[in-house]
């Protein structure tokens, strides 16, 4: 940390006008947001851009100012994009790091650039027009990650697997339908961020300090021109909103808890007792003891992710939490949360995306497994309902005395004699081995929704055509 001295440095060349002195130099330390909110230096050009375009439209400037201005952005965006800029913490925050260096680069036309605008609905635009884009990423990265289940579902629509509640064994379904949820809860985070972009579409700039402007500005032409659908309307909701934000993280949240599901699944999938799964070496690493090692570190990272991107949700609702109309300081705390969360999330998706399309389906395994466990038990009852006329608790109660009797045999239900099966029920014939197999199972349910092949094969020519 610097040293703490009052008095020897000359006030703030932004808005000093007041002080008689700088500020301290933990002030300075705790103000300044330059760190991070230098990240935002594409848009803070963009809408310093639009602004002044603006205000010379509407003879608010002159249109020599605004030229003036304008060029001098650019010349500014160059610099930071090539790496030649300075930035610097006694100027706080983007803003006014590059309306600094405009000064130095045109003169007295860039005091011009502020007017009937504030740092309030600077930084509402800035890190709205941010977190777009990065909503309109993370749209294009789910459509990937879709599109690799998609993939893998059309591939093994038929490739049968033990389905599970509580992680036991419960009833054979195929790969492809396992597959096919995913698509699902990754296409409803998909929507959710699509309502997320239309929610945030509205421009905040304009709206001023908190109570708008006198000058005679036009919103709807800065809005147009920076690709939102419409100006906000309220200009003190405008600078005290961060909803945009706080919607980000909780899909990011939601989004995350899906991955972390995956990665739980693929780090079982993957063990050598289940088997059902081989990573590739692309996204595993070894152990430097133990030489037999496989490890699935990616998805043990995404599964550890979602913590850190959960934080940031309850981070940002936290600080948000009680504050009065309209902006508070405070609110610059919502960007490191956001920043580091859109990191997370990214990698994230972009890891599991891999590592579902490389991995390894091992089918066979998968179908021993299938078999095991007396999964096949419910369609012995169901075969009793059918074929037999029992009312289905009598059914679910004679089947539950066959699997007792083939735990205590160490056979599965298809093993036992037909002699043994109508011990427990007269009405049992050798037909009953036809649903005993996990093909049979699975190809019975043909329920809209449901585990069949056939209705797979149409789940996932729905979402081909939703993509
Ligand atoms: N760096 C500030 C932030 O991120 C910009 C807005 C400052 N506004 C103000 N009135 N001090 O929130």
């Amino acid at each position: 940390m610097a040293e703490s001295n009052t008095d020897t440095k000359s006030s703030n060349q932004m808005w000093g006008g007041r002080f008689a002195s700088g500020p301290d130099a933990i002030m300075e330390e705790i103000n300044a947001s330059i760190g991070f909110d230098k990240k935002l230096f594409a848009q803070d050009i963009r809408g310093s851009i639009a602004h002044a375009t603006m205000l010379a439209h509407q003879g608010i400037i002159s249109s020599d100012d605004k030229d003036k201005i304008v060029h001098g952005l650019n010349t500014i965006l160059s610099e930071i994009e090539s790496g030649n800029f300075e930035f610097s913490r006694q100027l706080e925050d983007i803003h006014m790091n590059v309306e600094a260096r405009l000064a130095t680069l045109i003169g007295p036309a860039a005091g011009r650039l502020h007017t009937a605008r504030s740092r309030n609905d600077q930084v509402a635009l800035d890190f709205r027009l941010w977190v777009k884009e990065e909503l309109q990423k993370t749209e294009q990265m789910l459509t990937g990650l879709i599109a690799a289940f998609l993939d893998r579902a059309e591939e093994h629509a038929e490739s049968v697997m033990p389905g599970f509640t509580h992680l036991q064994t419960a009833q054979p379904v195929t790969f492809g339908h396992h597959c096919m949820a995913y698509v699902e809860m990754f296409g409803r985070d998909r929507s959710r961020v699509r309502h997320a972009i239309e929610h945030l579409d509205e421009s905040p700039i304009g709206a001023a300090a908190l109570a708008g402007t006198g000058y005679p500005i036009d919103r709807h032409m800065t809005a147009k021109a920076l690709g939102f659908r419409e100006p906000t309307r309220n200009s003190i909701d405008t600078v005290s909103d961060r909803d945009f934000a706080i919607e980000f993280l909780s899909i990011a949240a939601i989004t995350g808890m899906h991955l972390s599901r995956l990665a739980e699944e693929i780090v079982i999938w993957s063990t050598p007792q289940f088997g059902f799964v081989r990573l590739s070496d692309a996204f595993s690493t070894g152990s430097s003891i133990m030489p037999q090692k496989k490890n699935p570190d990616a998805a043990e990272l995404v599964r550890a992710k979602t913590g850190r991107i959960n934080g940031s949700l309850v981070a940002l609702l936290t600080i948000m939490k009680g504050l009065p109309l309209a902006y508070s300081k405070d609110m610059q705390e919502d960007k490191e949360q956001v920043f580091d969360a859109a990191e997370s999330l990214e990698l994230a998706i972009a890891a599991m995306t891999g590592m579902v399309r490389d991995m390894t389906v091992n089918t066979a395994r998968m179908k021993a497994a299938a078999g095991s466990g007396y999964s096949t038990a419910t369609d012995l009852a169901d075969w009793l309902v059918r074929e037999a006329g029992l009312p289905f608790r009598d059914a679910h109660h004679v089947t539950g005395r066959a699997v007792a009797l083939a735990e205590s045999k160490g056979c599965d239900l298809a093993e036992l004699p037909l002699s043994d099966l109508q011990a427990i029920h007269s009405a049992i014939t050798d037909k009953v081995y036809d649903v005993l197999t996990v093909e049979a199972s699975v190809a019975s349910r043909k329920s809209f929704g449901g585990t069949a092949p056939s209705e797979v094969r149409k789940q996932i020519a729905f979402w081909r055509a939703r993509n």
